[in-house]
């Protein structure tokens, strides 16, 4: 029996989750899996029901899970709230409460989407790239960090980007392995000419090449990784880098395959215990409006199926069945092109249940 704990969070959060949802129901009903569903709030919905973004009993669910699925976390009636009540923390403390520390952001493109990209279809069309992406460390966890008053009376704001040996071995190794299942080439992404912290990030990343001899191995440094990931993307098999650069290049990685409505995505500790997510945020412009992709949530629980409770035959399903709707021609509005069928967050949903069902018969 796997113990999933739904936290769907904010703006559209809560739609995309119930999607989700009826996709887990489907495969309990009809594929003979053993799950039971919980739901917490987190984020906003954690200030607003217990004062905390990341209510302690949030947290006893979440470590008593198998695995989590997060739906987003984030909106602007948050924004002016001091920084360790905003929605964000919820989300950071649960990484790194969590140990969740290798994250991965894969970037597929379904050739059924090749049109909806901004970037020409020949530039794009059949990428396939996995960013892994440091998740609880660097400059988002790095101390000191603060805003202080200097002598001249100034304020000034500070954090500190900070890797130890052993933070950097275990993603790199993360990253190895990920790429022997893949096409063996690896490109670490650093800024080496600059920072002291890339200087050692390359040095690990070099010692531990040697336990992965058919991975080829290349360095590339941030600025050029962005310019290269718009220019010719298809270069790149997986990518792996700090917490920052990852976040960055992650968005811009997602937005060649059409739409970032589209990408799920793994934080996993040492043990594969993980927590799931679509990789867009809360998206409160649209929230409520049933507008939202459910995709990449219900791509997230496939992700779940594989990387942490061992089934991956459920997971092929889930993704065999996204991949029918598309082909049905249906759309929600971020991935429409002229001559498919604009449908809802719900429709969109349904047909992926549709779709599932048909299969099992
Ligand atoms: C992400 C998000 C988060 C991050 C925010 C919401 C804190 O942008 O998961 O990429 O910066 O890691
Ligand atoms: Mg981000």
């Amino acid at each position: 029996m796997h113990k999933i704990l739904l936290l769907p969070g904010d703006g559209i959060g809560p739609e995309i989750v119930a999607e989700a949802r009826k996709v887990l129901d489907v495969l309990r009903a009809d594929f003979g899996f053993d799950a039971e569903l919980e739901e917490a709030p987190v984020g906003g919905a954690g200030y607003d029901a217990a004062g905390s973004p990341l209510p302690e009993e949030t947290l006893a669910l979440a470590r008593a899970a198998d695995s989590l699925l997060l739906g987003a976390v984030g909106g602007p009636q948050y924004e002016s709230l001091p920084r360790e009540k905003r929605p964000e923390r919820g989300l950071l403390g649960l990484r790194s409460a969590l140990d969740l520390f290798a994250n991965l952001r894969p970037a597929i493109l379904y050739p059924q989407l090749a049109e909806a990209s901004t970037l020409r279809s020949d530039v794009v069309s059949g990428l396939d790239i996995m960013i892994v992406r440091e998740l609880t460390g660097g400059i988002y966890f790095g101390q000191p960090r603060g805003i202080r008053e200097r002598d001249d009376g100034q304020r000034e704001g500070f954090n500190t980007l900070v890797y130890s040996e052993s933070e950097v071995e275990r993603i790199a190794r993360v990253a190895f392995d990920a790429a022997m299942k893949r096409d063996k080439r690896l490109c670490s992404v650093d800024k080496a000419n600059v920072l002291e912290v890339s200087e050692l990030w390359r040095e690990v990343l070099e010692s531990v090449a040697p336990d992965y001899p058919e991975v080829a191995l290349s360095h590339m440094y941030v600025d050029n990784a962005a310019m290269q990931l718009v220019r010719e993307p298809k270069q790149f098999d997986v990518m792996v880098t700090g917490n920052l650069f990852g976040d960055i290049l992650s968005d811009a990685a997602a937005m060649l395959t059409g739409s970032i409505g589209m990408l799920p995505s793994a934080s996993l500790n040492r043990d594969g215990y993980g927590m799931y997510e679509p990789i867009h945020g809360s998206a409160p412009d649209i929230a409520g409006q049933g507008m939202a992709n459910p995709l990449a949530t219900i791509l997230s629980v496939a992700m779940m199926l594989r990387h942490s409770l061992d089934r991956a035959d459920l997971a092929d399903r889930i993704e065999a069945a996204v991949g029918g709707v598309l082909d049905q021609g249906l759309r929600t509005p971020d991935i429409w092109t002229e001559g498919t069928v604009e449908v809802g967050t719900v429709a969109m949903g349904d047909a992926v249940v549709e779709s599932l069902r048909a299969a099992s018969n």
